[in-house]
């Protein structure tokens, strides 16, 4: 094969063979295919798209192109979710523990935050002790004896998505729905899934902002996950504004946990327990959402789910008691409250201003060597559809530096009122099973 036929092919809107696409990827990985052929090919495949076939080899290929987890020791169905990522979004620190205590085996790999966007593994960070870096055998034990361990991504997952990610930021060619499907389900499947439930975000804090390349992305990654024999299926959910009231990662810790209670915000709690509800159908332990929503609910309020956070945390090497007394996890020394010049109800947030604002206080990462402080973020006490009396807080500002003026200016700037009443919106958009 030459790789200068498959970019012609690509080029001209034929259809690739499983073969060409194998062969691209492994010839890419090993660098017998250098970056200009390999970013000609990016564009030609931007522009002509590909068919769930293809999209379907590429996955695989990429799955393969390393390391891949073992986990059929582990028994029962593995099911991972995945959030395309949002500000705010803590669902996975409170799907883990209610999915495991219905006896669901949660395996989880997760990353660290980057930009507005914020990470699982630096919130679970929080606690004091916590340890990520888990290997195979450690990983596996604790998913037998526990129900859910939550491992940092090592190894060589899916090099091959690494290397073509890298030049596709560098190339215009991110922002192609086949080539985000294939990269985000290969890490799936290289992490070992067997179901897989998907959180699609759309919104001003979303990869995808509008609602239609949100249904694009969910179908062909729905697609993609049949074509490789796992049950796949996704939510799109609203990220116009942050999920829930706090952002930051002890203050999100805190959040999780009181949802566990059944104390969470309304947005948080209804969107945790509908992908839980379909994590249990996934997991064979209910016939249908209706039913896993009453088995989710069940564990909340008997104090299962929080039961399975605490022991979930000392597995890993942390603090349990901070699961009782979240309020030890916020240090931070500054406390600052925004508040409104007038009366009037919100109208619209941008979630992507608030996680910048976030990240600013130290919350996130700039860049993905930053040290992040766990301490810090903040809390929304107005969100879109919200009343607004003049001089009432919308937002505090948890900080451990004293000058915070740039960042009140963001966080205002990220809120637009109107006189009168406006409305809250949509949460969950629809559902995608095939
Ligand atoms: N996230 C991914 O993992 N891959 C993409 O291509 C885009 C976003």
């Amino acid at each position: 094969m030459r790789m200068v036929d498959i970019i012609a092919k690509k080029r001209d809107g034929e259809v690739l063979t499983d073969a060409e696409i194998r062969w691209f990827v492994n010839g890419y990985s090993n660098e017998d295919i250098p970056d200009y052929q390999a970013s000609a090919f990016a564009m030609a495949l931007y522009f002509q798209g590909m068919n769930e076939e293809e999209a379907a080899s590429l996955t695989f290929a990429m799955a393969e192109s390393g390391d891949q987890l073992d986990l059929s020791a582990i028994e029962g169905t593995k099911v991972d979710k995945h959030s395309t990522g949002g500000v705010g979004d803590k669902t996975t620190l409170i799907l883990g523990p209610l999915v495991a205590a219905l006896g669901i085996p949660v395996a989880k790999m997760s990353g660290r935050g980057l930009g507005h966007t914020g990470g699982t593994i630096d919130k679970l960070e929080a606690f004091k002790g916590f340890r990520t870096e888990l290997n195979q055998n450690e990983f596996i034990r604790l998913v037998n004896e526990n129900k859910i361990a939550v491992a940092g991504q090592s190894g060589n997952l899916t090099p091959a998505d690494k290397k073509l990610y890298a030049l596709r930021d560098v190339t215009a060619t991110v922002d192609s729905i086949p080539l985000i499907a294939s990269s985000v389900m290969s890490k799936k499947i290289a992490a070992g899934a067997d179901a897989i439930v998907l959180d699609v975000k759309t919104g001003s804090g979303a990869f995808m902002e509008n609602l239609e390349d949100a249904k694009s992305l969910a179908n062909a990654m729905v697609k993609i996950g049949h074509s490789l024999n796992r049950n796949t299926m996704a939510v799109i959910s609203n990220m116009d504004q942050p999920l829930g009231r706090f952002v930051g990662n002890a203050l999100e810790v805190k959040e999780a946990i009181e949802t566990l209670h059944g104390k969470g915000p309304e947005d948080l709690h209804e969107l945790s327990v509908t992908l839980a509800a379909h994590m249990a159908v996934a997991g064979g332990k209910a016939s249908n959402e209706k039913e896993g929503r009453q088995l989710i609910e069940e564990v909340i309020s008997n104090g299962k789910a929080v039961e399975k956070m605490k022991q979930f945390i000392q597995s890993q090497g942390g603090d349990p008691s901070a699961v009782d007394t979240p309020e030890i996890l916020n240090t931070a020394k500054f406390i600052k409250d925004i508040t409104a010049h007038e009366a009037g109800s919100v109208e619209t947030m941008h979630a992507a201003q608030i996680g910048k604002a976030a990240m600013m206080l130290g919350a996130g990462r700039a860049t993905k060597d930053d040290e992040i402080d766990h301490a810090v973020g903040i809390k929304l006490h107005k969100k879109i559809g919200d009343e607004v009396h003049e001089a009432e807080p919308i937002a505090t500002l948890y900080s451990n530096q004293e000058d915070t003026a740039h960042v009140e200016e963001i966080v205002r700037n990220a809120y637009t009122f109107v006189h009168g009443k406006s409305k809250k919106p949509m949460l969950i958009y629809e559902t995608i099973y095939k």
